[in-house]
Parts: C-alpha cells; sequence; structure tokens
C-alpha cells in the first residue's frame, strides 16, 4: 500500500475527519469499536490493507483482497437522538454511489446499502451501533479483477467496469468527502437524502423476494418512503419494510 498516497489524500479530508492505517486486522469495524470504547474522536478513519475476518451483513465474509480493495471504517458520535442512526446507513450507501459516479460511472443503490454497478455489487456498508457512538463499516472493490467463485457472478469492480486501474486513496478521499456531507442530512434534511437515494434506487417497480423478521415475501417494489423504509406491495397491501434480508430480484 501506498501509505504516503493515502496519507496525502487524508490531508484534503474535511474536518473532524482523520485517517490511520493499519497494515492487518481481523475487522476495521471491530478495531474501530475498540477505539470508540477508548474514547476516541468522531471522524476517525480506520483504513486497513488486509482484514482477516471482515465481515458483511448477517454475519456473511467480506472479501477485500490487499492492495484491491478498500476496507475501512469510520467512527460517528452522532448528535441526532439514536432513533435516527440507521439512516447512517442510508447516507454512507449514497456517499459511496456519489463517489463512484464521480469517477465516471453510473451507480444504483439497492435498499438499503448495497451499492451496484449494472446488475453487479461493487460495494458494501456494514453500520454497527454502541452506546453512544455508531461505526460505519465500507467494502468497496477498486482494483479487483476476480473474486472468489461465490460471489463471481453476482460481484463488480472499478477497474472491471472501466479497465482502468483507480488510484484508492483518491477514492477513499472521495468517498469521505461526499460522507462528511451526508451525515449531516440525517435528521432535519433527511427529505433531500431520501431524494438522492431514490435517483438511485434499483429496486423501484421490480419484483422482489426478501426475507423480513416476520418470515419470506414476495413483491413489487413501489419505492422508498419518507422515512427510508422500502415500500412493498403484496398480496395484503403495501408494506412498510424498516428492515429486510436476502432481497432479490426477480425476473421481470
Ligand atoms: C455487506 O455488504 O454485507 C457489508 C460489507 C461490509 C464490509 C466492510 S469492509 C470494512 C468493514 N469491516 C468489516 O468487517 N466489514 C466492513
Amino acid at each position: 500500500m501506498s501509505r504516503e498516497e493515502f496519507m496525502a489524500a487524508a490531508a484534503g479530508f474535511p474536518e473532524p475527519f482523520r485517517l490511520l492505517i493499519r497494515e492487518s486486522v481481523e475487522s476495521t469495524n471491530d478495531e474501530v469499536r475498540v477505539l470508540a470504547q477508548a474514547g476516541a474522536p468522531d471522524g476517525l478513519v480506520l483504513l486497513a490493507e488486509c482484514q482477516t475476518a471482515g465481515r458483511g451483513r448477517r454475519g456473511a465474509a467480506w472479501f477485500s483482497p490487499a492492495g484491491e480493495s478498500l476496507a475501512f471504517s469510520i467512527l460517528v458520535r452522532p448528535d441526532e437522538p439514536k432513533a435516527l442512526w440507521p439512516r447512517l446507513a442510508l447516507a454512507a450507501g449514497l456517499a459511496v454511489a456519489e463517489a463512484v459516479e464521480s469517477f465516471g460511472l453510473q451507480a444504483g443503490i439497492k435498499w438499503p446499502n448495497d451499492i451496484w454497478i449494472g446488475q453487479r455489487k461493487v460495494a458494501g456498508i456494514l453500520v454497527e451501533a454502541g452506546s453512544d457512538f455508531a461505526v460505519v463499516g465500507i467494502g468497496l472493490n477498486v482494483n479487483s479483477n476476480e473474486f472468489p467463485p461465490e460471489v463471481s457472478e453476482i460481484a463488480t469492480s472499478l477497474r472491471i467496469e472501466t479497465s482502468q486501474i483507480f488510484s484508492r486513496a483518491e477514492v477513499l478521499g472521495e468517498i469521505v468527502r461526499k460522507f462528511a456531507g451526508r451525515r449531516r442530512q440525517i435528521s432535519d434534511d433527511f427529505d433531500v437524502l431520501i431524494s438522492a437515494v431514490r435517483l438511485r434506487c434499483v429496486l423501484t417497480g421490480k419484483r422482489v423476494t426478501l426475507t423480513t423478521a416476520g418470515g419470506p415475501g414476495v413483491g413489487t417494489v413501489e419505492g422508498i418512503a419518507d422515512g427510508g423504509e422500502l415500500l412493498l406491495r403484496t398480496t395484503d397491501g403495501l408494506e412498510r419494510l424498516i428492515q429486510a434480508d436476502e432481497v432479490r430480484l426477480l425476473p421481470p
């Protein structure tokens, strides 16, 4: 890793973001949680070249090959009430989508916060809350050329999409800048944030299967509600889902 390149990019981070680089950790989310519990400040960004136990949502493993991808976690100490913290996941997803777009690609958001290019996932986000802080973990495939067989059909990278190599440091800088603005919109300006998410929502109008707390479901996505919930039309009517897993598109 070019530590100098990352530190140079970090010099352009907005306040209060600061970069800490680790060569190898189990998971950057776990590392930031420990630092947060020890009193680390809002805006700490911990980037690891290698994660030996990177985690995705629902406890899945997250594959982030050294030198090719970005794996980092941001410590947020929100001023907003805890009930609004889940919105940080939407803010982070939007920030990543906008950063990807700033490099000339078209990004989609698969609610709540997978980032897609075309029909493939390029980035994932894992937000975990502590008592007085949240950890926003972001994994983005930047220069990867191949993936493990279990995800090779559904994953992509900036490089695969463009045949170009990207500066990971520049991409990191863009994401942090976008997130610095969007994280401020989880309260009063949430309508602005949601409008930008809606523009990129790849599920709207599509038939999907998914798993909710109440069990498996199937329906057509009508969009995203004002509070950030997924609006799913099922045979029982319009459902407003705060959380859902395994959201899969059905063929048209
Ligand atoms: C998902 O799509 O399931 C979420 C993936 C989140 C991966 C990132 S990589 C940095 C941070 N550390 C982790 O262990 N996970 C997140």
